[in-house]
């Protein structure tokens, strides 16, 4: 039933417990767990650079991407310590929700797995922005954690 499961993985507490269920599934349903960090770059980013000491677009783009990377590669550890046996771990830039969604439909996904908070980490909010947008713009079921 849920072959292809995509979780979107941002380092955050919620979305850990979204690839213990995701990596739980996988090895339930015997299909694939795709994991994917979005991170963004910095055409992305409103005009809150300039507070920051100066740094070449170069740079900040290496830092996200390479952050996002240390993200991906936890998540193969913990997908694979919650008993995960297929799974690969992906990073895209682009607007997270959007980016989720988008992959999860390339890859025919049968399930988004989310956390519902994120890094974020506002008190008093019920869903995360980005947990919210999936769920509404997703055309495969959305399991929030
Ligand atoms: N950049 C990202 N890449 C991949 N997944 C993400 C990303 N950001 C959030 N998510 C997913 O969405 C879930 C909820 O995070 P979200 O960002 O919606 O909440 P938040 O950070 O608490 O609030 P907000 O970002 O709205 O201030 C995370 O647990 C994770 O599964
Ligand atoms: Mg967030």
């Amino acid at each position: 039933m849920f072959k292809t499961i995509v979780v979107a993985v941002d380092g955050s507490e919620g979305s850990k417990k979204a690839i213990r269920y995701g990596a739980q599934m996988q090895a339930q349903y015997e299909g694939e767990l795709l994991m994917l960090t979005v991170f963004r770059h910095h055409s992305l980013l409103e005009g809150s650079m300039s507070m920051v000491r100066p740094q070449t677009p170069e740079n900040i783009d290496d830092a996200m991407r390479g952050y996002a990377r240390e993200v991906a590669d936890e998540a193969k550890v913990l997908a694979k310590e919650a008993g995960a046996t297929r799974f690969r771990a992906f990073i895209k830039s682009g607007q997270p929700a959007r980016t989720i969604v988008k992959f999860s439909a390339e890859h025919n996904a049968d399930l988004i797995v989310v956390g519902s908070r994120g890094m974020g980490d506002i008190e008093g909010f019920l869903l995360g922005s980005v947990s919210h947008k999936v769920t509404s713009l997703a055309s495969c079921p959305v399991l929030v954690v």
